[in-house]
């Protein structure tokens, strides 16, 4: 590794026992040697509001300078009625207004996300490879971390047991500090 890279990561829940936010928590500790990944919580954003969108929550002050401050982003989405949830999508609107000053732009991404059923997230992820064209982020294509069946995966305290699924999000993480240092290179 060339030089030591941060990640900014989000989880696209609320839940306070929220696999998805275990999931971010797991790669946190699952991180390679020199490389940070910090949480942003999305407690707590109001619904975007063109209105206020020159004058925004300082929550959202904050998540921009975050996300211009790091240099990769790691989004962990559940999938809500086959797509991306709203508190996510509300996020994203909002760190990527107003027009001319969105803070999304050249980020290198990974995606990955858990859910309790079989499909595992799917639909959301590639319902977010979609947002990031127009965002113009460059999200990583493989490895994919599709996390399914997430109540066997994750202990009562929200750790993630299964071996396969951490060897997983290690390859992941591998993959998007390769992708961070190409893009650099640019
Ligand atoms: C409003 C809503 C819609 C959902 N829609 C889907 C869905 O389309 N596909 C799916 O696999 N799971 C769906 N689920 C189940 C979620 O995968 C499950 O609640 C998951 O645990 C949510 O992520 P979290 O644990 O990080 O909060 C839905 C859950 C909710 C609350």
């Amino acid at each position: 590794m060339n030089k030591p890279i941060t990640i900014l990561g989000i989880a696209g829940s609320l839940r306070r026992q929220s696999y998805n936010r275990s999931a971010l928590r797991a790669a946190k500790q699952l991180a390679p040697e020199g490389v940070t990944i910090d949480i942003f919580e999305l407690e707590g954003i109001p619904a975007f509001n063109e209105d206020q969108e020159t004058n925004p929550p300082a929550q959202v002050v904050d998540l921009k300078k975050r996300i211009r401050a790091e240099d990769a982003l790691l989004f962990v989405t559940p999938e809500y009625n086959y797509s991306v949830p709203g508190v996510l999508k509300n996020a994203i609107d909002w760190a990527s207004r107003p027009y001319g000053d969105s803070a999304w732009s050249g980020k290198p991404a990974a995606i990955m996300g858990a859910s309790i059923g079989n499909i595992a997230t799917a639909r959301a992820q590639y319902h977010l490879r979609q947002i990031c064209v127009f965002l113009n982020v460059f999200p990583l294509n493989q490895p994919e971390v599709m996390i399914g069946n997430a109540s066997q995966r994750f202990d009562a305290e929200g750790n993630l047991t299964d071996e396969s699924t951490r060897e997983h999000i290690r390859k992941l993480l591998q993959s998007l500090v390769q992708w961070t240092e190409r893009l650099r290179q640019k």
